[in-house]
């Protein structure tokens, strides 16, 4: 009896979380360092955030518009997700040079590749410029007099912040409008692509363990930023050079330690933490099974069509990747929101606040929750064609989104030919076009307007539908599949052969078969449908959801004083802190916090595209040949903990409490992902690349050891106290 007893008290301490919910403001880790440095922080809050020396927030950047990455050489040698590389990657692909199919690695820097368009932007500074805002705002008028005031306010600041020098600088608003932080931030526009491992490794169990744990995935690809002779951000240009970084992140060879303080550092996209349980009723039963329908219905097609053609396949890969990622993580996290019974708990809270409001007094407070009540109840028929119309311009049958490219030239023939520019808009259109349709299979395309259409015509209330679908109706009597034939049969967007014809040279005639080509007309309708009809009516009830969770938010800080807050996810920059740790998703399942190569070797499914092996690695795994990598005869591969993450994290660096890199976050668990709306400290584990598994590919298996001489790698040895930081000016 004794025995058991201990059995089950180990196995209950073993999943006992560390976790901490919460994403923080780097310019607080001050105010919350006693909280780290108990919980295992071994450097200072200012060796992490420093305006006057290298820190390490000078080692992470956004990496294009909406992943993480950091500094790891010397000479800008900066690493981020294969995935969140994919479509430079992709871009530079083709059926002679796949080199999604057989990865990367420049021998010089030479061979490096450019990126056009990509980026990478450092914080320089953040500023809580609340007292310069909020005071003025007319927060009695309307949501547009506040918006107005708010930009007009951060002008000036804005301004003082840019002046004379090189740097980009906002104002944004956190905690639902109740806080706002100045931030000047430095973007470099020469970043080019050093190396990545084949998909067999970095998207290795690809759409099947996305999501998923245990992982196997080395979802990591390298990158350089490039800057001018100054060291200052230049135009992509061969004669650019190296950036010298600030700050590099040192990489802890002996990797994560189960139990150790973990923290991640990086740009976590958008959270709902202070959701209301209106909006949560409306994501559980409205909006996510919408979605979900919708992109099942166009994987079908699109997985089908990349597994019978490796020319699909590779025009595909980027499109399905970002259709199918969010689609299994709405999956997620609607059964995690039931699971938690979050809509219960909110509610039981919202009785709770309402009883503390009407004790308190100050009606904002009080009408805050009926406020949104009667809001969510309005906007769900035009927060659904709004999502509708996101799914079926923006991730739906492309030849509808790139119809619209056409838009302007077609409607402002005339202003434009006046001024003598119409020409060279039209060229530029048609020689832009050659990348879409590269990548463009119009029987794919087809077929995925056909799965959509009645889906979208299920959910969307009839007085909200575009126009032109009306020909739906009285040519074809709703018959979907001939009404979407004819379309494609007789739009001259099909083929860039037969846009020529039309546009080049552009005259009367061909405006007038633009005007009434069939494709085109829907694309115009849907946008008109959406520009005009529904979002000025989303717009007008969100104005008051916004004011209503400006409000709510105020209330709980004042109604619930000794409750932590933290603000809202917002793209800027974060960290979370927690341990290297295991999780217990569900009743009797325990998830250990490592996984190996053994893993991926027993997951190996010769000649699946999802879950192939590479010869060599098989090769090395046999020989057990890890070099330094290895401990105890393993090679490790990833690993969980407890870090609060959510999409824009990926690549951000996880650091052990000395600050050095001992992983790279790429995913959450399938059990967590509901930690946007509510974060459970058993469940949730974010799901990282561990950086002894970095190494090895780079070096063992790619034989791209040069790479390694520029990075700082440290070893077991090191000295167990706080370390300094080295200093890159
Ligand atoms: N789930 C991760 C993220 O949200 C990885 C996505 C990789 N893409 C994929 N379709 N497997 O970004
Ligand atoms: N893979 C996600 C990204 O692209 C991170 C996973 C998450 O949402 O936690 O940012």
């Amino acid at each position: 009896m004794i025995g058991r007893c201990l059995v089950l008290l180990l196995l209950a301490t073993s999943i006992r979380a560390q976790a901490h919910e919460g994403m923080w403001l780097p310019t607080l880790l001050k105010s919350i360092e006693g909280d780290l440095h108990t919980a295992g922080l071994r450097i200072t809050a200012e060796d992490i955030w420093s305006l006057n020396r290298g820190s390490i927030k000078d080692a992470v950047v956004l990496f294009g518009g909406g992943c993480t990455g950091e500094v790891i050489g010397e000479q800008g040698l900066i690493m981020t997700n294969h995935h969140c590389g994919f479509s430079q990657i992709q871009s530079h692909s083709s059926l002679e040079r796949d080199l999604l199919k057989n990865g990367f690695w420049a021998a010089s820097h030479a061979d490096e590749l450019m990126n056009n368009g990509l980026t990478a932007t450092f914080v320089v500074r953040m500023e809580d410029v609340t007292d310069r805002i909020l005071p003025e705002l007319p927060l009695d008028q309307g949501e547009a007099q506040v918006r107005e005031a708010i930009a007009r306010l951060s002008a000036p600041i804005v301004r003082e912040a840019t002046e004379g020098n090189h740097f980009s600088a906002v104002v944004r608003a956190f905690n639902h409008g109740n806080s706002y932080y100045l931030i000047v931030t430095e973007t470099f526009r020469d970043v080019r692509l050093v190396g990545a491992p084949p998909s067999s490794i970095g998207k290795f169990g690809a759409d099947t363990d996305n999501w998923m744990w245990p992982r196997h995935t080395g979802d990591f690809s390298l990158f350089r930023i490039y800057a001018g002779a100054d060291n200052k951000p230049a135009d992509p240009s061969p004669t650019n050079v190296p950036f010298q970084p600030r700050h590099v992140l040192p990489m802890a060879l002996d990797g994560p330690r189960e139990g150790e303080f973990a923290m991640i550092f990086g740009f976590p996209g958008s959270t709902q933490r202070y959701l209301s349980s209106y909006a949560v009723r409306y994501v559980q039963e409205a909006q996510d099974p919408m979605r979900i329908a919708m992109r099942r219905a166009s994987l079908e097609v699109i997985d089908q069509a990349m597994r019978s053609s490796d020319l699909v396949r590779i025009q595909y890969a980027a499109k399905q990747a970002s259709i199918s990622n969010a689609y299994k993580k709405w999956i997620g996290e609607l059964r995690g929101i039931k699971e938690l019974r979050t809509l219960e708990s909110k509610q039981a809270y919202e009785q709770e606040y309402l009883a503390r409001a009407r004790a308190h007094g100050d009606p904002r407070y009080i009408d805050a929750l009926p406020g949104l009540a009667s809001a969510y109840e309005e906007i769900a028929p035009y927060a659904t064609a709004r999502d509708l119309f996101v799914e079926m311009v923006y991730y739906g049958p492309e030849l509808l989104r790139f119809a619209d490219r056409f838009n302007k030239v077609v409607l402002d023939r005339a202003k434009l030919g006046f001024e003598g520019k119409l020409q060279q808009e039209v060229d530029k259109l048609l020689d832009g076009s050659d990348a879409f349709y590269k990548d463009l299979d119009l029987e794919v395309d087809k077929r995925v307007m056909k799965a959509l259409l009645p889906i979208y015509l299920q959910h969307l209330r009839e007085d909200l539908r575009p126009a032109a679908l009306a020909a739906l109706d009285q040519r074809f009597k709703g018959d979907v599949d001939a009404y979407v034939d004819d379309l494609y049969a007789r739009s001259v967007l099909v083929s860039k052969e037969r846009l020529v014809k039309v546009m080049r040279p552009f005259g009367t005639k061909g405006a007038k078969t633009m005007v009434t080509d069939p494709l085109f007309d829907l694309s115009r309708s849907f946008f008109q449908n959406f520009l005009e009809t529904v979002r000025p009516a989303h717009m007008r009830i969100s104005d008051r959801i916004d004011r209503g969770m400006r409000n709510y938010v105020a209330g709980m800080m004042v109604l619930f004083p000794d409750r932590t807050y933290w603000p809202d996810a917002n793209s800027t920059l974060r960290l979370s802190y927690g341990a290297v740790e295991g999780s217990g998703p569900r009743d009797a399942v325990v998830y250990g916090a490592f996984t190996t190569l053994d893993g991926v070797i027993a997951k190996h499914i010769p000649g699946d595209h999802e879950f192939e092996v590479p010869q060599r690695l098989m090769e090395l795994h046999a020989a057990r040949d890890y070099g330094p990598y290895g401990v105890d005869g393993m090679m490790p591969v990833c690993f969980t903990s407890s870090l609060h993450t959510t999409g824009g994290n990926s690549g951000s660096p996880v650091l052990n409490g000395r600050g050095e890199l001992i992983g790279i976050n790429f995913d959450r668990t399938w059990e967590s992902t509901m930690s946007d709306i509510q974060f459970d400290p058993e469940k949730c584990r974010n799901i990282s690349v561990d950086v002894r598994y970095v190494l090895f590919i780079i070096d063992r298996f790619a034989g791209a050891g040069h790479l390694l001489k520029e990075m700082r790698l440290v070893g077991a040895d090191r000295p167990p106290h706080i370390i300094q930081l080295p200093i890159h000016r």
